[in-house]
């Protein structure tokens, strides 16, 4: 795993951009995951300035969402497609139907979930992977003690989950209870992970996550058999980290090492 710990919120975002953008400039027709939440808005604000400052052409890229909350239609306020419609599909030059988010109401799940899997393998597989992280070391919705071998599923969601994204809903009791999400088993066949996280609220997770043991205790521990994952930090997010000072150090004499 690459750990890459950054001066700010903004130099971290910058950083992960590049690191998606470098792959859709080697690849302009690319799969590109993506991911929800508060981390990766300022990654894809930096996506819309590429697009926008530098002509950073999406018009092939095909993308697909890592999750969705199960009950919520996609126009919903706090929908997942909402968001990235929101943040990043309506700044840039996606061909909407390009975008796949997991369906909020899919009739029949077991179905839907098997035909998300096959849509992606027949786009190629995910070439680049778009990653934050839970409170409770999640990935996607992928909770503690879910399986790390998982495809894309339904999950319920865990107490503490529910309370961190209450923030976004007017009660906590209006968070749905269940969602659908790519398996940590999808997450490690795209070709490149990219993870942001930033603040201290996330520093034990990323700690677990990156030098704790592989385990469904923290699904984004599997992340470690991943040979392609680049992990984007700030300060905060960094500080439970043993060997930072290590990471410091290689980022430092990356420029001189053997390519
Ligand atoms: C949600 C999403 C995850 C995301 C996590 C962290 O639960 N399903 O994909 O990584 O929240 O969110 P935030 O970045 O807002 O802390």
């Amino acid at each position: 795993m690459e750990v890459v710990i950054c001066s700010s919120y903004e130099d971290m975002s910058r950083l992960a951009a590049k690191a998606v953008a470098d792959v859709v400039r080697r690849k302009p027709n690319a799969v590109i995951g993506l991911a929800t939440g508060s981390s990766p808005l300022g990654l894809y604000a930096e996506l819309i300035r590429m697009h926008k400052e530098e002509g950073m052409d999406f018009s092939r890229v095909k993308t697909f969402n890592l999750d969705e909350y199960v009950g919520l239609a996609g126009d919903h306020e706090q929908s997942y497609r909402r968001f990235m419609n929101k943040n990043l599909f309506e700044g840039i030059n996606i061909d909407i139907a390009n975008t796949h988010v997991p369906d909020g109401l899919a009739r029949d799940y077991a179905r839907f979930c098997r035909e998300y899997e096959e849509k992606i393998k027949a786009a190629g597989g995910v070439d680049v992977q778009v990653l934050g992280i839970g409170t409770d070391g999640h990935v996607g919705f992928n909770e503690p003690g879910d399986s790390l071998a998982s495809r894309t599923h339904t999950v319920t969601l865990n107490e503490q989950t529910i309370k961190d994204n209450a923030r976004f809903f007017e009660k906590e009791s209006d968070v749905p209870l269940f969602a659908c999400t790519m398996g940590v088993g999808t997450v490690l066949e795209a070709r490149k992970c990219v993870l942001v996280a930033n603040g201290k609220k996330k520093a034990k997770a990323v700690a677990a996550m990156i030098e704790g043991p592989i385990s469904s205790m923290c699904t984004a521990s599997a992340l470690q058999m991943h040979n392609d994952t680049s992990v984007f930090l700030d300060e905060d997010a960094a500080r439970d980290l043993k060997l930072a000072d290590y990471y410091r150090w290689i980022q430092k004499h990356k420029p001189k090492a053997p390519k």
